[in-house]
Order: structure tokens, then C-alpha cells, then sequence
């Protein structure tokens, strides 16, 4: 397969990139490195460095590498970010997006696997939570995924673009090529593991009063390889649908702190600070659909070996990508 990886100059897109490549695939990586890194895409892809906000240029990359289906990861996703400036993720994750959508057309390419998150559920009912789960977005990150999630639908009745939508919930972990190295890292084993390196004085724990065992709030940590592969998966999917990607297990903040000084051999002292606004107490992911229907399953659950994965990246690459 000729595969077209917008955003594949990111964390989760460069794994994807290595995994098409390993079994086979050509790949195309479109990226505006706004967030990416020319030092992630593989010396074995194509590179294109192009926008979504400019539809000449998606259009004229879809028309030279005609490829027979496009990964969406392309986005601005930091949730405070989009608190502050909803403008911004409304504009590149719906406008660049829907440019995609009108190139794929244009170009006649009928496929298309795009990366959404557990942030289109808000703060969800009931848990795990399942693609029948009400999407009731309580930012404008997850609002505006939730947008492309239903434009997809669309594209799909009127243009028969077949889609899947990946929904993820918290990606970690790394391969031993490539890793996590946000512009602006908000995710937390990354941030901890800073503090492992000396790069920061203590790691910040964000409410020690919810309604979970030891006060932190749980999240469904998701090794990177296993996301990439439920993309290797999604691209011979038959019909267009949506899946909910975790391990189904709950980690709270404080034993992924446990895990990374255990991992790293380092104290890692943490700061406890109030809850910031709209951080649910559990998010835990069901995905007995993608088990079922993509034969799809997580191989690496253990925390201890997520976060092993990650410190091994970050010690060979202690600037991450620069440097
Ligand atoms: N990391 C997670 O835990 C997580 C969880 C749920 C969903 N997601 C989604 O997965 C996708 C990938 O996440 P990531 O962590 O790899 O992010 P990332 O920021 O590392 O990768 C996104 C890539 O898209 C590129 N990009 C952004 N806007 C662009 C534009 N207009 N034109 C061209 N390129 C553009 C960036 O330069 C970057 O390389 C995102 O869509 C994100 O919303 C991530």
C-alpha cells in the first residue's frame, strides 16, 4: 500500500511511519513540523513539508504520491492550550482537516484513518467507556474532534470515503527509534522523566482529592506501538466505523510516578497542586470492539514497561530530537 501520513512527523505518526515501512507499505509523510520533526520521519519515507491550512498544497501532494489511503494525525492537541485559544484548534483541526477531505476527493483517494481521542467524551457516566459512550466534549480540543468525527460521516454518505476513527486515550511509551518530544510537553510521563534527567526540579500532581483510591485521577495509559498498530489494522477495515483504543486499566498519577522513579532509579520528588478545571477523576477506555472487530490487541499493559520504554528513548535522546 502507498500510504499518506499527515502529521507524520509527530510522536504517534512517526511509529506508525516505521511500522508501515517494516511491513512493507511506501509512505508519504505530510508535515508542517509545527509540533513534528524532521528527525522523527524515516530516512526510508518520502518527506513533504506542507500545510493543511494551504489546500493547494495538500491537493498538489495528494495528486504527485496518488496514494490508496491517507492516517489523519495531523492536529494541535493540547487541551489548556484550547481553553485559551479555541480559535486556533477550531481552524486546524476542522478547516485543515476539511482541506484534506476536499484534496482526498479532488484526488479520488477513498480512504482514510483519523486519529480522534477519549476527549470527545467529556466527563463521561459511566467506565470503561464504550463506543456507545454520549461524545459530550468539555473543551474545545475534544470539540473540535468530535467536529471531524461527524464530518467524516458525511464525506463518507456523499463522497463514499470509507473512514475509521481511532479514538485513543493517553498514548506513552516509545519505540527504540523514535519518541515523545512535544514542543510544549503536557503529557505526564514525559514531564515526570524530565525531572529523572534534571531538566526539571519536581513533577506536579494536579488534585489529591478525587474520588479514587489514592486521590489522583486515573487515566488508561496506551503504549504507542500497539496505537500504531491498530492503524496497520484500520487501513484494510471493510466498512467505515469508530474505535475506542486503552488497555482498559486504570493508572493513577501517583503510581505512574512510582513506576517512573522505580523504572529510572530516581527520587522524583512531586508538588501537590489544586485540580485544574475539567480533569475527569477515571477515564478508562473499553475496547472490546477493536478487539473484536480488528483483532486488535494491546501488548505491552504493565505501566512499569510503558514507562521503560520511554526512559530508554529519553536516555539515548536526552534533547529529544534536537541535539
Ligand atoms: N498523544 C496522545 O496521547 C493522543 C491522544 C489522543 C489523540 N491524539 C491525537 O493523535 C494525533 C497525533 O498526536 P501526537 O501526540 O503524535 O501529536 P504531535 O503534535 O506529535 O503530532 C502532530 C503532527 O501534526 C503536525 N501538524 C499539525 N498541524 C499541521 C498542519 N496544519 N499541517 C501539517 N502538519 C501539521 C505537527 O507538526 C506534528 O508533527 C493528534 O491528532 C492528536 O490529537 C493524541
Amino acid at each position: 500500500m502507498r500510504v499518506f501520513l499527515a502529521g507524520g512527523a509527530g510522536y504517534i505518526g512517526s511509529i506508525c511511519a516505521e511500522q508501515l515501512l517494516a511491513r512493507g507499505d511506501e509512505v508519504v509523510v505530510f508535515d508542517n513540523l509545527s509540533e513534528g520533526h524532521r528527525a522523527a520521519v524515516d530516512p526510508n519515507a518520502t518527506f513533504v513539508r506542507g500545510d493543511l491550512n494551504d489546500l493547494a498544497s495538500i491537493t498538489g501532494a495528494l495528486n504527485q504520491f496518488a496514494p490508496d489511503a491517507v492516517l489523519h494525525l495531523a492536529a494541535n492537541a493540547c487541551v489548556g492550550e484550547s481553553m485559551a485559544d479555541p480559535g486556533k484548534y477550531f481552524n486546524n483541526n476542522v478547516s485543515g482537516g476539511l482541506n484534506l477531505l476536499r484534496a482526498m476527493v479532488e484526488n479520488r483517494v477513498k480512504r482514510i484513518v483519523f486519529s480522534s481521542t477519549c476527549a470527545t467524551f467529556g466527563t463521561p457516566e459511566r467506565i470503561p467507556i464504550d463506543e456507545q459512550t454520549p461524545q459530550n466534549p468539555i473543551n474545545p480540543y475534544g470539540e473540535s474532534k468530535l467536529i471531524f468525527e461527524k464530518i467524516l460521516h458525511w464525506f463518507n454518505r456523499i463522497h463514499h470515503l470509507t473512514f475509521v476513527t481511532l479514538r485513543y486515550f493517553n498514548v506513552a511509551g516509545a519505540s527504540e527509534k523514535y519518541g515523545e518530544d512535544h514542543k510544549s510537553e503536557t503529557h505526564l510521563i514525559p514531564r515526570i522523566l524530565q525531572v529523572a534527567l534534571g531538566k526539571a526540579e519536581h513533577a506536579e500532581i494536579f488534585g489529591t482529592d478525587f474520588e479514587t483510591p489514592d486521590g489522583t485521577c486515573v487515566r488508561d495509559y496506551i503504549h504507542v506501538r500497539d496505537i500504531a498498530y491498530a492503524h496497520l489494522l484500520a487501513l484494510s477495515a471493510e466498512k467505515s466505523d469508530s474505535f475506542n483504543l486503552g488497555t482498559g486499566h486504570g493508572t493513577s498519577i501517583r503510581e505512574v510516578l512510582d513506576a517512573c522513579r522505580k523504572v529510572s532509579g530516581h527520587p522524583i520528588p512531586a508538588v501537590e497542586k489544586p485540580r485544574r478545571d475539567g480533569d475527569p477523576a477515571r477515564l478508562i477506555a473499553s475496547s472490546e470492539k477493536a478487539k473484536r472487530q480488528l483483532n486488535w490487541k494491546p501488548e505491552i499493559e504493565d505501566i512499569h514497561k510503558i514507562v521503560e520504554t520511554s526512559w530508554r528513548w529519553r536516555i539515548h535522546h536526552p534533547n529529544g530530537y534536537t541535539g
